[in-house]
């Protein structure tokens, strides 16, 4: 048996749209991993998938932001779609931003073709903030070093004083 959502469930987006009106777009950002438990997969399966994202769309969120620890494989064992197309394929008016280790320009063309309108980049983005001259160029970002991290996240000097090398 598929997952079940209730309208109930979904209420909660026509509440907030509701509130801020167009000034905001109000989306989801949904993924199959948790905090705790980073290779969960939805137990259903693409059923799952398929009620899950129909449900995001029938509650008219702006945009689904889907994430993967790498965003072009697979979604479920034996099949061939990963989570963006599963969203792009069951909610296909709704924006779709994907995300999942996407900072190489062949990721990120995967994930455009997948079927997601936006590439959202996070350790990608944190090593390289020239991550659009670096794909405009060719050249291979630089690797995440979570040190940027240490002791706690907050703006390091470095990268206030960051300077393109182009
Ligand atoms: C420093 C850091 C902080 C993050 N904080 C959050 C967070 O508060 N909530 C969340 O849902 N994801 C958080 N993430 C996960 C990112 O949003 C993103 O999904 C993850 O890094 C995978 O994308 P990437 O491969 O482009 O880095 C964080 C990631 C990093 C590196």
């Amino acid at each position: 048996m598929p997952v079940e959502i209730t309208d109930a469930e979904i209420e909660v987006v026509t509440v907030v749209k509701k509130k801020v009106g167009h000034k905001v777009p109000v989306g989801v950002r949904i993924s199959q991993g948790k905090v705790n438990d980073f290779k969960n997969k939805w137990p259903g399966g693409e059923a799952d998938a398929q009620v899950i994202f129909r449900a995001l769309a029938k509650a008219e969120v702006d945009f689904i932001h889907v994430t993967e620890f790498e965003a072009w494989q697979p979604a479920f064992e034996g099949g061939q779609d990963n989570l963006i197309a599963l969203a792009r394929k069951y909610a296909p008016g709704i924006r779709i931003i994907g995300n999942g280790s996407l900072h190489k320009l062949e990721r990120a063309i995967d994930a455009l073709d997948s079927g997601a309108d936006f590439v959202f980049l996070g350790r990608g983005a944190l090593s390289n903030p020239d991550l659009p001259a670096i794909f405009a160029a060719k050249r291979m970002p630089r690797e995440f070093d979570d040190a940027i991290l240490k002791p706690i996240a907050d703006i390091k000097a470095s990268e206030l004083e960051f300077q393109p090398t182009d």
